[in-house]
């Protein structure tokens, strides 16, 4: 029995064209790959968060957080990893890099023998590697129609 697992970075606050969210775009997309999957969704997300509500300073913070190639300790646990042949890993576009608490999940974890799909939420650089699924990060929250379309077609196109 084949089994999913969706994991993903996102945020709510604050964010880039879209104002203040309640839901993060890369949330929103993930949701919908699991319902197309019927997969397990496990939200990445940091012990200590300290991530400012304001973009701006959203942004600066991630930008000092690269620089440092940091490695945020994150939170929870996936339970049977093992049971799990595919991994979808969902994350935001933050300065054309992958925010580094998903260095800390991909570290902690070993995928090497699953079937590994990125997906990205962006605001016009796309995804950080060139097989990845990226979408706007404002179609994803505002056009769910448009959102639900793109990410059926691209599951359609590696065999789900
Ligand atoms: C810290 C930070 C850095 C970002 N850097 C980029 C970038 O380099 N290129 C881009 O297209 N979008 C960038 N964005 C926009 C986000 O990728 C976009 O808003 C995304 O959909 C946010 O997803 P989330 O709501 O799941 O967190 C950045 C946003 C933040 C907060």
């Amino acid at each position: 029995m084949s089994k999913t697992l969706i994991a993903y970075f996102s945020r709510t606050g604050e964010q880039y064209s879209v104002g203040n969210i309640t839901k993060g775009n890369t949330a929103i997309v993930a949701e919908i790959i699991a319902e197309k999957t019927n997969g397990d969704l496990f939200e990445i997300k940091v012990a200590n968060d300290n991530y400012p509500n304001k973009y701006t300073s959203l942004v600066q913070f991630a930008k000092e957080e690269k620089q440092r190639n940091a490695r945020p300790a994150i939170i929870g646990e996936v339970n049977n990893i093992n049971d799990y042949d595919t991994v979808f890993v969902g994350y935001p576009n933050w300065w054309a890099e992958m925010p580094m608490p998903v260095y800390t999940f991909l570290e902690k974890y070993d995928l090497s023998n699953k079937k590994v799909y990125n997906f990205c939420t962006h605001e016009g650089s796309g995804g950080v590697h060139a097989n990845d699924f990226a979408i706007y990060g404002h179609t994803a929250q505002k056009d769910k129609e448009q959102t639900e379309m793109q990410v059926a077609k691209w599951l359609n196109s590696i065999g789900f």
